[in-house]
């Protein structure tokens, strides 16, 4: 016997479990299915995001930044410890425990918004009147049928061609967040989001950290400047950062991993280390998902097609989050699983693209949204930029973090605000007042116009807009 649904979630990370809550407070007779397990083999709702990514990632960010506070910094406090220690283990234990937390709230929210859970893979059986048949694989094999389907089943790791994951040495961001004791040399192929907030974590509990990237531009989709600053800030911390070289060979030999690989001059380099990330982006996940069963057309990513509404070529099917285009990041995957919903209660869901905030919660944070200034330049705009360092901020010393800026970067006619770029303490709480600017689209005089509480770290984000008229109070 089939049970019947009207919404059919597939995917229980940020996109699918967000939907599923949406669309059962709409009054949708709602069910959401979910394959992760936890150690013991039950369920863990929360996808990439809570299990391997988002959240575990910040605890670990934010134990070894404790760490480095107390071995670097708190001396300047007036604070002296002897016998500084990591017990790596008793951070990990932390970590999973948090995992946990978030785990059993998503089953929580499940129960108080009445949506039914099913713990097991869910796949395409066959297209039937009025909807789909979906099978689900668990313990017990069910089978659901519902007129409306969200498919919502994330990303994986992207493999070096020839070095395959083994989670002990060659490790996806999975087996980086389990390492159980400091590495004495890590090395990182690929400098974006996952390579630098790992390679951080791991830099200040000691190890010696090596990031091998492909391209020649440190953070090409970041603000040039800001990229710029934030290099200089982390190689100052002692990450190596080596921008231009091209992998030839991933082998795990022995007790380590022997990279060979040629520099940006093209000469041949090799780097030995303990343990290797491989974090070069994510492709579209759609195993077992069985797409063929019903003609779900898919990309030569492998990615679900989706129109601008998260529509897909099949009526009553849609698709939102890491599995169809745009930004791979938790809270785009969210927005557009509260739209589809609402779209399918016949209201008008609301996702802006332009407005997304990316955030990479390293020492210092970077945070933007909106354009950046080559960008402008590259499209011919007209623009005005005003920046503002942290070192002319009164609560940015008091904190003693001083590293970075603020800036804006405005249209020279209507002085609309067209991007914010931080680089500096908080900036992932920073870039808020932007997103709400921008999606109001206010003007930079807006944000100089308002009242911003004294010492805080919020008035560099005021400064930097009174900057684009050149007319700084504090600087
Ligand atoms: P996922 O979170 O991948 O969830 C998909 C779920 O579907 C999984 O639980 C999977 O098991 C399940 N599933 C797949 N197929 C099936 C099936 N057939 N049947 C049943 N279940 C299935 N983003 C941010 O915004 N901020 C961050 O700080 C951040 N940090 C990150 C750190 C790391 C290390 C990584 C790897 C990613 C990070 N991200 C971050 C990206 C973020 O995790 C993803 O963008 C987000 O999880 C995507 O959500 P999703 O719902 O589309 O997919
Ligand atoms: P990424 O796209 O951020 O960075 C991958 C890097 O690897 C790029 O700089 C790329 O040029 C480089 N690269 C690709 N192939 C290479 C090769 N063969 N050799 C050397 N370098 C190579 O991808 P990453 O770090 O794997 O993260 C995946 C996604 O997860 C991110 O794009 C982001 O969407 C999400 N994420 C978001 C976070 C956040 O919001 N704070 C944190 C971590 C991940």
């Amino acid at each position: 016997m089939s049970k019947n649904f009207d919404v059919v979630v597939i995917g229980g990370g940020p996109g699918g479990y967000i939907a599923a809550i949406r669309a059962a407070q709409l009054g949708f007779n709602t069910a959401c299915i979910d394959e992760w397990k936890n150690a013991a083999g039950g369920p863990a709702p929360g996808g990439t995001c809570t299990n391997v990514g988002c959240i575990p990632s910040k605890a670990l960010l934010q134990s070894s930044e404790h760490f480095e506070h107390a071995a670097k910094h708190f001396g300047d406090h007036g604070i002296s410890l002897d016998n500084l220690k990591m017990d790596v283990a008793k951070m990990v234990g932390r970590k999973d425990t948090v995992v946990k937390q978030n785990n059993d709230g998503i089953l929580y929210l499940f129960k108080k918004n009445k949506v039914t859970f099913f713990h097991g893979r869910g796949s395409f059986g066959k297209a039937v009147e009025g909807g789909y048949e979906i099978s689900v694989a668990g313990k017990t094999a069910e089978t659901l049928t519902a007129k409306h389907v969200i498919l919502a089943t994330g990303s994986n790791a992207r493999a070096l061609p020839g070095a395959p994951f083994d989670e002990e040495k060659i490790l996806s961001n999975d087996g980086a967040l389990r390492i159980g004791a400091v590495p004495q040399k890590l090395g990182i192929i690929g400098a974006g989001v996952i390579g630098l907030e790992m390679g951080s974590v791991w830099r200040r509990l000691g190890a010696d950290v090596t990031i091998l990237e492909g391209l020649p531009t440190f953070l090409g989709a970041a603000d040039e400047q800001i990229a710029k600053e934030a290099h200089k800030a982390f190689t100052k911390q002692g990450l190596k950062i080596e921008m231009g070289v091209n992998i030839s060979e991933v082998k795990a030999e022995g007790e380590g991993v022997a990279i060979a690989y040629a520099d940006a001059k093209g000469a041949a380099k090799s780097l030995v280390v303990d343990k290797l990330i491989v974090s070069i982006g994510r492709v579209p996940n759609t195993i077992g998902l069985n797409p063929e069963a019903v003609g779900l057309q898919l990309d030569e990513r492998g990615a679900i097609v989706v129109d601008a509404e998260c529509k897909t070529n099949l009526p009553g099917v849609w698709a939102v989050g890491d599995v169809v285009r745009g930004p791979m990041l938790a809270h785009k995957a969210e927005e557009e699983g509260v739209a589809v919903a609402e779209r399918i209660a016949g209201q008008h869901g609301h996702v802006n693209f332009d407005t997304i905030p990316w955030v990479i919660y390293t020492s210092p944070e970077i945070a933007w949204v909106g354009q950046t200034e080559q960008a402008l330049k590259a499209a011919g705009r007209a623009y005005k930029a005003g920046t503002f360092p942290f070192l002319a901020n009164g609560r940015a010393r008091a904190l003693g973090d001083t590293t970075g800026m603020v800036k804006f970067l405005a249209d020279a006619t209507s002085d609309e605000i067209l991007g914010v770029h931080i680089v500096g303490p908080m900036a992932s709480e920073l870039i808020s007042e932007a997103v709400v600017a921008m999606e109001f689209k206010a003007s930079a005089e807006d944000i100089a116009r308002i009242c911003h509480a004294h010492p805080s770290l919020s008035e560099a984000t005021k400064e930097a807009a009174l900057a684009v008229d050149k007319r700084t109070l504090n600087f």
